[in-house]
Parts: structure tokens; sequence; C-alpha cells
């Protein structure tokens, strides 16, 4: 059964300065992979405090909000598009809960995290953040398209 094109989204994934600066980079990236998910985009990047604050705009008003851009800028942070049916929820799962105290064993944060503040990785929150997040963090030409080796029970 081969899932139809609606359903295929793309998200924005991002290792933070932390799980790069630990040596978490391999890890997190073979956590999609094995899911299934196929990668379309990846890069090591300063990220700049403009940038930062662009994409966590909608949390702009909380009094945790420059603490949050000061350590997304701290270091290098790796970007990644990945793309598949239903990733978006799904790598949310992979990710999960905000605060890693609060998230499953499993889950990258649950196994990997202690602190809400240092918790390792980023991902889009809807499809339509997915794309907004993409556009923002990479430039046309940074993102391929390719043909996975056919596997249809992981599309
Ligand atoms: P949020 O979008 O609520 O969580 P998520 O990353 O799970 O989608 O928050 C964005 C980031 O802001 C979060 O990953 C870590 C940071 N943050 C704090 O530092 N303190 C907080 O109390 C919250 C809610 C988030």
């Amino acid at each position: 059964l081969v899932a139809s094109m609606e359903e295929v989204e793309q998200t924005y994934i991002m290792i933070k300065p932390d799980g790069v600066q630990r040596g978490l980079v391999g890890e997190i990236i073979s956590r999609f992979e094995r899911k299934g998910f196929k990668l379309t985009g990846l890069k090591l990047f300063q990220c700049p405090k403009e940038l930062a604050e662009e994409h966590y705009k909608d949390l702009q008003s909380k009094p945790f909000f420059p603490k949050l851009i000061d350590y997304i800028t701290s270091g290098p942070v790796v970007c990644m598009g990945w793309e598949g049916v239903g990733v978006v929820a799904s790598a949310r799962k992979l990710i999960g809960a905000t605060n890693p105290l609060n998230a499953e064993p499993g889950t990258i944060r649950g196994d990997l995290a202690v602190q809400t503040g240092r918790n390792v990785v980023h991902g889009s929150d809807s499809p339509d953040n997915g794309k907004r997040e993409i556009a923002l963090w990479f430039k046309e030409g940074e993102l391929c398209a390719w043909a996975a080796v056919q596997e249809p029970w992981l599309m």
C-alpha cells in the first residue's frame, strides 16, 4: 500500500548546540533514518541572533526568550529537512516532551537530556511550520530531491 502524495510532509529538525557539543549528532540523525524518513537537507551552521529570533518569534514574550536565543546561538547547530508521511507528528513523538524529565524513555529527549533549556533537538510543530522553518533555515539549492531505494513499506 503506497500512501498518497497529499500525506507526504516536510519537517524542520535541528540538533541544538548541546547536542552537537555532546557528540550526539550521529545518534539523533540515525533515529530519523531508521524510522524510515528521508533526509532532504543537512548542514552544520552557526545561527545568527536575528535568525534565532525569527525562528522562535511566537515565544518572544516569554521570560525564557533571551536565554533561549543565547543558547541557540551559543555554538553550531545541525539543520535538517526531513520528508515523509506524517513526519511532523511522528518526529515530535521521536523527540519527546519539551521538558526532558517528562519525556518518555525511548524518545530522544527522554534518553539523552535533562533540562528544558538544554533539550538537544527541535522539531516543527505543524506541517505549515515545517515548510516555514525549512524556508527560513535553508537557501534555495541547499535542499535535494532524491529517490530513496524502493522500499514501499517505509513510504
Ligand atoms: P516550545 O516550542 O514550547 O517546545 P518544543 O521545542 O518542544 O516545541 O519551546 C521552544 C523551546 O523553548 C524549547 O524546546 C525549550 C525552550 N523553553 C524553555 O527554555 N523554557 C520553557 O519553559 C519552555 C516552555 C521552552
